[in-house]
């Protein structure tokens, strides 16, 4: 049995008026991620954890944002390509992701089953594999969206 631990964090500044993405889930809220991308910390997080694990890099390796071609992918796609990567270089199976996502405000435990659902379908896994932990930041950081993710992989 050969497993391999992964980890991701992104952060984004908060802006009125912007969308809220995370897990690949639009959430309603008065203020989203200031970004070029959809801003889905979530899934930036969760596809630097997983590049982690088989020590390929980073996102920012992949799709840099200077790159006009990679400024508005999308957080899904961006987040497919990887684990296509990740199935070229070896074949895994995910064993299960905990993640944290740190925000004051809005409150996310009343999504955390349908971010958990629409995370594990884009991973092609059972939800009850993708642990949700969510956090304020006790108003030190009110203007601020954190993820901190990690993965599990079983190399096959
Ligand atoms: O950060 P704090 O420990 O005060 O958060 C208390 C609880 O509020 C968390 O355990 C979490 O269940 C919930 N929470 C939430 N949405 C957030 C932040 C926290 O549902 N944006
Ligand atoms: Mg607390």
């Amino acid at each position: 049995m050969d497993y391999r631990i992964g980890y991701g964090e992104d952060a984004h500044r908060l802006a009125p008026d912007r969308p809220l993405w995370l897990g690949g889930l639009r959430l309603e809220s008065p203020r989203g991620a200031l970004a070029h991308s959809d801003g889905d910390v979530l899934l930036h997080a969760l596809a630097d954890a997983l590049l982690a694990a088989l020590a390929l890099g980073d996102i920012g390796q992949y799709f840099p944002p200077s790159d006009p071609r990679y400024r508005d992918l999308a957080s899904a796609e961006i987040l497919a390509q990887v684990l296509a990567r990740l199935r070229g270089s070896q074949p895994v199976e995910i064993v299960n992701i905990a993640a944290t996502v740190t925000l004051d405000a809005p409150k996310l435990g009343p999504h955390r089953a349908a971010i958990a659902e629409r995370t594990a379908a884009l991973l092609g896994i059972d939800p009850k594999r993708v642990g949700l932990g969510f956090k304020t930041s006790e108003g030190l950081a009110p203007d601020h969206i954190q993820a901190r993710v990690t993965v599990l992989l079983r190399l096959l």
